[in-house]
């Protein structure tokens, strides 16, 4: 398999960073990253410096998703594979490698309309993680902080810039008719042994936030169950209660943040292996559970 890329992070810009804070410190269990210099908010999962950052910006919306080349092989072959694939890329400078605190960086624009930023050398924080809400911690050894899911109309130039441009496999689809006449694609990328690190949905029409949600996975059963608790306890919607996706086997719920995009908090989804040969269409979402439980 080409385990050659990581999530490294998700640039998120909404009006006002800080009004997340309580969402992202005391709901999700993560703890403040790294400061940055531009005043955009941190936060993270693990022992590296940032892996959510919030900037000041009108756009409520992801606007860059940072890969992290395991080597400096990985970082050029990605960069060839982009711009033979025929996509512009732009190599970074000095001050946006300090910004996002990596060693290299190019961007180049997906086509779902997010920034895509090939790095290398992701710092790690200044401090070792440890969270008081989620004392397992979250599982991102090889595998980048978590997974994101995005929705686009431009579904079949997606495809192709993740599997021809920054070389992602998949791992298998989900095609169901939600209501009649609604019909829901979602496809699942991996690019390490986690199930799928982005999954993108085919969207009907242009959606006011092509970021559907960020997932973060625990090391213990528990703290998905802690977590749903304090999402319970507050007054934030809960569109999804527990459950279990048929693909990867992830036990989950989905919590809304006051942005309007959505966290899954997850636990025990199965790997991919190295002679995956699962790719596959599943026709529900999930095994049991995820139903809509508040405010959906
Ligand atoms: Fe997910």
């Amino acid at each position: 398999m080409n385990n050659r890329l990581e999530i490294a992070y998700v640039g998120i810009a909404v009006p006002e960073p800080t009004a997340l804070t309580p969402f992202f410190g005391e709901v999700i269990g993560l703890v403040p990253g790294e400061p940055a210099d531009d005043g955009a908010i941190t936060w993270r999962d693990d022992d590296r410096a940032h892996r959510v950052i919030l900037q000041a910006g009108p756009e409520n919306d992801a606007v860059f998703v940072g890969f992290e080349a395991v080597d400096a092989r990985a970082f050029d072959e990605t960069i060839t594979r982009l711009t033979a694939a025929g996509f512009d890329v732009t190599e970074g400078n000095e001050d946006e490698c300090r910004a996002r605190r990596v060693s290299r960086l190019t961007r180049t624009m997906a086509p779902w309309g997010v920034v895509v930023e090939i790095v290398e050398g992701l710092e790690p924080a200044s401090v070792r993680f440890s969270s008081a809400l989620v004392p397992g911690g979250f599982l991102t050894e090889g595998v980048g902080f978590g997974h994101v899911v995005f929705a686009t109309t431009d579904f079949d130039e997606t495809n192709r810039f993740l599997v021809d441009g920054l070389g992602l496999a998949q791992s298998d689809w989900l095609e169901m008719e939600i209501v009649e006449g609604i019909r829901l694609e979602v496809h699942f990328f991996h690019c390490n042994e986690r199930h799928h690190t982005i999954a993108i949905a085919k969207a009907p029409f242009e959606m006011p936030q092509s970021l559907h949600h960020v997932m973060f996975e625990t090391n213990s059963r528990d703290d998905v169950g802690a977590a749903f608790d304090r999402a319970w306890a507050s007054d934030l919607a809960i569109p999804n209660g527990l459950g279990r996706h048929d693909n990867d086997g992830m036990f989950s719920f989905y919590v809304r943040s006051p942005a309007g995009f959505q966290v899954e908090v997850g636990y025990g989804a199965r790997l991919v292996t190295d002679n995956w040969d699962d790719n596959r269409r599943y026709d529900r979402i999930s095994a049991w559970g995820h139903q809509p439980l508040r405010g959906a």
